[in-house]
């Protein structure tokens, strides 16, 4: 093996009592290797039920490892530790924050090759303070730095160059900001995964937001409370999408799921969503998330894609991380199923791994409240029925026949399962006008989404 391609970085964490050093971690063209810090096991062991604290993966568990190294084996698909795959932003060219992160590294004095080694790069510069509870540096002195000086974070305003900059990208049009400006506005900026363009920023907790923001972690602001936040800005060739996502926000609400606070408005003429963070404490500490995809990838070695299971043994992969995790496997599966169901009636083919996510450390693991549950099948090239595969047997029956015995392996009879699909139906019953209803999404993408959600109405009757 040669030494020079061995990557070395750290893990650190946010806790009620400061910083701490998570784990020291080496990644190889062949392998992700970490091992947890003394002290990270002591903190862990004595609060880590109380702080909902955990390791580096739901399936790394601190105080099962100890000292002792983890070990991933790299794959084509998935050539670093899942759970870290999924902090980067996702590898398209209209990816926004990869496009920035690119350009910056491309400017530097070695610029790394594309591949392994610029996600390497990307994942130094953008993982820390964003979702979730890991921060990864180069060394400890670069966190030690990070953490010291709190100041050094931009301050974001809508006037700000970091602004303005995502402004002109979303828009195709040029800010003129030079190589250092760029670096200072998007190096101590933390990433988010996923296609829409966001940031992280902290908006006034009102009802009727106007659209100010700061940076992430702001308390307060002229004696109003601030809250952390993603911000979803609409892309062009998704026009409406945001006003959809946040129809079926409302939806979800009022089916009784457990919905973040959420804000639809607009900043310099682009539409905007804020939701509020459900992987920050009150206090603002960081609670750790880790997405189904990062969890079924870490548990199976044959794991490539998010196509690697299907919505059957999903069901299954949870009930055995419930045997090495402190969570309620029935409660959990429950939840999903219906998740599912709603999903088939409001035209959200986009249930990926990245989209279901486990909320606090292995002491205490829930499944994440209801996020991005926007009804992409509006787009055709989005239009899938689920993304996760559902294995259709004609022998028993039709959709409503296959969704009703798909309840059976998420622990529900099939007369509770028949309740149920008939109780949402009955509950989303105006969806259809709802809408048609809406202001600011192209009619094409109405029509086509409610085709379909009258056809899936039928088949499910
Ligand atoms: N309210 C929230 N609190 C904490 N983390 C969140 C919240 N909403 C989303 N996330 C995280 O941010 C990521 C991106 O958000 P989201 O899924 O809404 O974006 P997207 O671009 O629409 O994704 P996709 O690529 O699936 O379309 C999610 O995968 C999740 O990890
Ligand atoms: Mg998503």
């Amino acid at each position: 093996m040669v030494l020079s391609t061995d990557k070395h970085a750290v893990i650190w964490t946010r806790t009620k009592d400061g910083p701490l050093k998570m784990a020291d971690m080496i990644v190889t063209p062949k392998q992700t290797r970490f091992s947890y810090t003394k002290e990270f096991i002591e903190y862990d062991a004595e609060y880590g039920a109380k702080y909902l604290a955990g390791g580096v993966s739901l399936l790394a568990p601190p105080q099962q490892y100890k000292t002792e190294q983890v070990t991933y084996l790299a794959k084509d698909s998935i050539p670093l530790y899942p759970r870290l795959m999924s902090m980067l932003p996702a590898r398209n060219e209209t990816n926004i924050q990869r496009r920035l992160y690119t350009r910056i590294l491309e400017k530097s004095d070695l610029p790394p090759k594309p591949g392994l080694d610029t996600d390497w790069e990307i994942l130094l510069l953008s993982a820390h303070n964003g979702i979730g509870h890991l921060d990864i540096f180069r060394d400890d002195r670069i966190a030690e730095n990070y953490y010291n000086n709190p100041e050094q974070r931009n301050l974001l305003t809508s006037r700000s160059a970091y602004w303005k900059q995502i402004q002109a990208e979303i828009q195709n049009t040029v800010y003129d900001i030079d190589d250092d400006e760029l670096l200072d506005a998007f190096g101590p900026t933390p990433s988010v995964g996923g296609m829409i363009p966001k940031i992280l920023v902290a908006i006034p907790d009102v009802k009727n937001w106007q659209g100010e923001f700061a940076s992430p972690g702001t308390k307060e602001v002229d004696d109003v409370g601030y809250v952390d936040v993603i911000l979803k800005i609409e892309p062009i060739g998704y026009e409406g999408v945001l006003t959809l996502e946040a129809l079926c926000l409302e939806l979800h609400q009022e089916l009784d799921f457990e919905v973040p606070q959420f804000w639809l408005s607009e900043i310099d003429g682009m539409r905007v969503l804020a939701i509020k963070r459900f992987d920050r404490s009150g206090e603002g500490y960081p609670i750790p998330m880790e997405s189904f995809y990062s969890v079924f990838a870490i548990g199976d070695k044959y794991f490539q894609s998010n196509a690697d299971t299907d919505l059957e043994e999903m069901a299954y992969r949870i009930a055995r991380l419930g045997k090495v995790a402190n969570m309620d496997v029935r409660a959990i599966q429950h939840e999903l199923y219906k998740r599912l169901i709603v999903a088939l009636f409001t035209g959200n083919g986009d249930l990926h791994l990245e989209n279901l996510s486990f909320l606090g450390g292995a002491e205490h693991v829930k499944l994440a409240p209801v996020y991005d549950p926007a009804p992409m099948r509006a787009w055709s090239r989005h239009n899938t029925r689920f993304a996760i595969p559902l294995i259709f047997d004609d022998e028993v029956g039709g959709l409503r026949e296959n969704i009703i015995k798909l309840g059976e392996a998420y622990q529900y009879t099939n007369k509770q399962a028949v309740s149920l699909i008939d109780e949402i139906a009955e509950k989303t019953k105006d969806y259809i006008k709802r809408v048609e209803a809406l202001n600011g999404v192209p009619e094409q993408n109405k029509k086509l989404l409610i085709e379909i959600v009258k056809k899936e109405r039928e088949l499910l009757k």
